[in-house]
């Protein structure tokens, strides 16, 4: 696939500061996103299954070091009951995301639950079933194509940065950007929609960087996106000084989105929730940029405060019925409708098929 703007254009564009010349972008996003994915946004309704991961991520809250935090694992029934509601509230499919972990138990765990999702979520509204996305991280091949077998069809692993000097530098040495890369190759051999995204303001990260990135969506035909600002995690490891300004990072999440929808648009773009956490209309400002996807809370309200990656998660004292009215007002109020009962592939996704 090739991206329609050139590098130079890409960067020119994230660099956009003045409001009048952000808006001619927005608009020009907008109308792409409406003619090549539709004015609707789909919902995927977010389920965090456990906190629990081996991983030591420098920027994220539930990094292994954090021994503030009280760990948990939804129990099947549990999982199972939430992905239930996504169903019945017309959400058309579900993403089931944790902190990563290898070990059988949890593989066992994840295949037996995809396969009764999708087996007790046939309806005539939903005749194959919830779609199922997975974020579940780096995994072996084998483990991949057991999760494709039980029924799940999307996956989402990010890169971060596709930059591998500033990947080095907000992970640990142990976890490699050759091993993320040789997982997406191996989602794609599992035949998975593929989904990936970076965080946006790293310290560090250049405008460069960032048109690189959609550079590297390009060149590995990925199928949709998910990216955010990144944020600053009390339960992290890096400075809270190393984060952008608001206003700053702001303005350069949205020109992101705009630009990453006017190079590539046949992509499923996500509005997602850090978008929120760092203004309270954000996941709107991200739908009038070009995204057409975004991720309602599905988790059991008891254990949401525990699934922080970052500081100012919104929705931790809502339930899942009131995320959903309120997500579609915020939907409604971008100018855009909400595509129930579909999963919601990206065109491009299903050209492949
Ligand atoms: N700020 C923003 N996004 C974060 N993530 C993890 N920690 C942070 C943070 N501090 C994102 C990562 C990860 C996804 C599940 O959450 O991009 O891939
Ligand atoms: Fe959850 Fe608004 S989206 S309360």
């Amino acid at each position: 696939m090739t991206a329609l703007l050139s590098h130079p254009e890409r960067v020119r564009l994230l660099g956009l500061t003045d409001p009048a010349a952000i808006e001619e972008l927005r608009r020009a996003s907008f109308d792409r996103t409406t003619a090549t994915v539709g004015d609707t946004v789909h919902y995927r309704g977010l389920i965090e299954l456990s906190n629990r991961c081996a991983l030591d991520c420098l920027y994220c809250g539930i990094r292994r070091s954090n021994r503030e935090l009280v760990r948990y694992g939804l129990d099947r029934a549990e999982a199972i009951e939430a992905a239930l509601f996504c169903a019945e509230a017309g959400y058309g499919s579900c993403v089931l995301q944790a902190g990563e972990r290898r070990d059988e138990a949890f593989i066992a765990f994840v295949a037996d639950l995809v396969a009764e999702i999708r087996d007790r979520s046939r309806s005539d509204r939903l005749p194959d079933g919830l779609g199922i996305t997975l974020s579940l991280g780096e995994q072996s091949l084998a483990t991949y194509r057991r999760w494709r077998a039980a029924g799940a069809h999307r996956y989402l692993l990010r890169i971060e940065t596709s930059n591998p000097a500033l990947f080095a530098t907000i992970h640990p040495p142990e976890q490699s950007f050759a091993s993320r890369l040789q997982a997406l190759d191996d989602l794609r051999a599992a035949g998975f929609q593929v989904g990936t995204g970076v965080m946006i303001g790293l310290p560090g990260q250049t405008l460069d960087d960032l048109a690189a990135d959609i550079g590297f969506y390009a060149e590995r035909d990925i199928d949709m996106i998910g990216m955010g600002p990144y944020l600053h995690s009390a339960g992290g490891a890096l400075p809270e000084q190393a984060m952008m300004a608001r206003d700053a990072l702001l303005t350069l999440a949205l020109n992101m989105i705009a630009v990453t929808r006017l190079s590539l648009p046949d992509l499923n773009i996500a509005a997602t929730t850090a978008l929120q956490a760092l203004v309270e209309d954000g996941r709107e400002r991200g739908i009038r940029f070009g995204a057409n996807v975004t991720m309602p809370n599905a988790t059991p309200r008891r254990v949401r405060p525990q699934y922080q990656l970052y500081d100012g998660k919104p929705c931790l004292d809502e339930g899942s019925l009131e995320c959903r009215g309120c997500l579609e007002r915020r939907v409604t109020t971008a100018g855009r409708r909400v595509g129930w009962d579909q999963w919601g592939d990206s065109p491009h996704a299903r050209r492949r098929r």
